[in-house]
């Protein structure tokens, strides 16, 4: 249909976009296809809300988005209206009588969305933002959801834009590790973020080469993995590559958390299974052993390709959601197809790693260790 033949079917609209939780390459797409698609298509207006939801507490924070805004930022990672992964309006920190309580401040987000004119929020977030944005709508606010985040931990979309970027960021990490290695006979242990889902560090694990991948799902054996190392060694091959996912643990231990100083109150930071596991390692083989954290190095700079296409097409397919007024929806890849699903069904658990899934199988086949001795075979 002509531009703007289209423009003058529907009312004119305000959307407003915000990005929220840790930043991913692809958020930039999808803003930039919001814009070019409502402002370019329907003839709509598009506001920005700055830092996630933390740009609507207080004095709400926002800039005009119009087609100048998006020029040139298709390749760019990170997110030009910036995000937060603090700003629970559900759950807030306020200070009373000199104590931090996590408080219900609902109301006054929703209070200063109606101030700002705007109809409908896109929210572009993982599971957290998405969490949030489904609460506003069960109080009344029209609402989008986008699926982002590097750990592909997303139920009801096949695959999260920026997780592909990640994937590939991790694989040339293993592929500069693994010379490194060889050359100084050593065991590398790479640390990939996740979270509590083990995407990353399985499919990067398989793509860049390495001997050994522990996940979140599936406990791991230190002496299953000592033997593996010392078995390639036996071999000759004496070098290793191990890929620890950030929520990984062993069968006897637990996970291994950050200590965060006060920030991100109530969210749990990952970290620390790398050193643990290099440690445990050094002390047990005799080999010199290396880690390497690759921590948000996996997030910055710019999509592949691929990314840039998915988040291109869910911008798109998000303000289509709002012309057929489909609020309470989230964008999602199914096969071949991006359409709408419900954000509560979405969020309603997480996309995690199953241990009897085929790339698990793949690897193992392939002859990596995958958190323990395989003794299904
Ligand atoms: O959810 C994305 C993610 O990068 C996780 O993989 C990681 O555990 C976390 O965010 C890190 O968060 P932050 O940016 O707050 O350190």
């Amino acid at each position: 249909m002509p531009r703007a033949q289209h423009r003058g079917l529907l009312m004119s609209k305000t959307i407003a976009i915000l990005t929220g939780g840790g930043d991913c390459p692809g958020l930039n797409a999808v803003i930039r296809g919001v814009v070019r698609s409502a402002v370019g298509l329907h003839g709509w207006r598009v506001i920005g809300i700055e830092d996630g939801f933390e740009g609507l507490i207080g004095e709400p924070r926002w800039r005009e988005l119009g087609l100048d805004a998006v020029r040139g930022i298709l390749s760019r990672g990170g997110t030009i209206i910036g995000t937060s992964n603090r700003g629970n309006p559900f759950a807030y920190p306020v200070e009373k009588n000199g104590q931090i309580e996590l408080t219900d401040i609902s109301d006054q987000v929703l209070e200063n969305f109606r101030q700002l004119g705007a109809d409908v929020l896109i929210a572009v977030g993982g599971d957290g933002t998405l969490k949030i944005a489904q609460g506003l709508f069960e109080k009344g606010l029209p609402v989008i959801g986008v699926p982002k985040t590097i750990d592909n931990d997303l139920q009801a979309t096949d695959v999260t834009f920026g997780y592909r970027t990640a994937v590939a960021i991790v694989t040339e990490a293993l592929d500069r590790l693994h010379s490194t290695a060889e050359s100084h006979h050593r065991v590398m242990v790479v640390e990939v973020m996740g979270r509590d889902a083990g995407w990353i560090a399985l499919e990067s694990g398989i793509a860049g080469s390495a001997d050994a991948i522990l996940l979140p799902e599936i406990p791991f054996s230190l002496p299953d993995l000592c033997q593996a190392i010392e078995q390639r060694a036996a071999n000759g091959s004496r070098f290793s590559i191990v890929v620890v996912a950030e929520g990984a643990f062993a069968a006897e231990g637990e996970k291994v958390l950050l200590k965060s100083a006060g920030e991100n109150l109530g969210v749990e930071r990952l970290g620390g299974i790398g050193q643990q596991v290099g440690a445990a390692l050094a002390e047990r083989l005799d080999m010199e052993t290396r880690v390497v954290t690759l921590g948000h190095l996996q997030r910055g700079g710019s999509p592949t390709p691929y990314d840039r296409i998915l988040a291109s097409r869910f911008g798109v397919k998000a303000v289509d959601l709002i012309a057929c007024q489909r609020f309470g929806e989230m964008v999602a890849l199914k096969g071949r197809t991006v359409d709408g699903v419900t954000i509560a069904s979405a969020v309603a658990r997480l996309n995690r790693v199953d241990p009897q899934h085929e790339l698990v199988t793949t690897a193992q086949h392939l002859g990596i260790l995958v958190s323990r001795r395989n003794t299904g075979r």
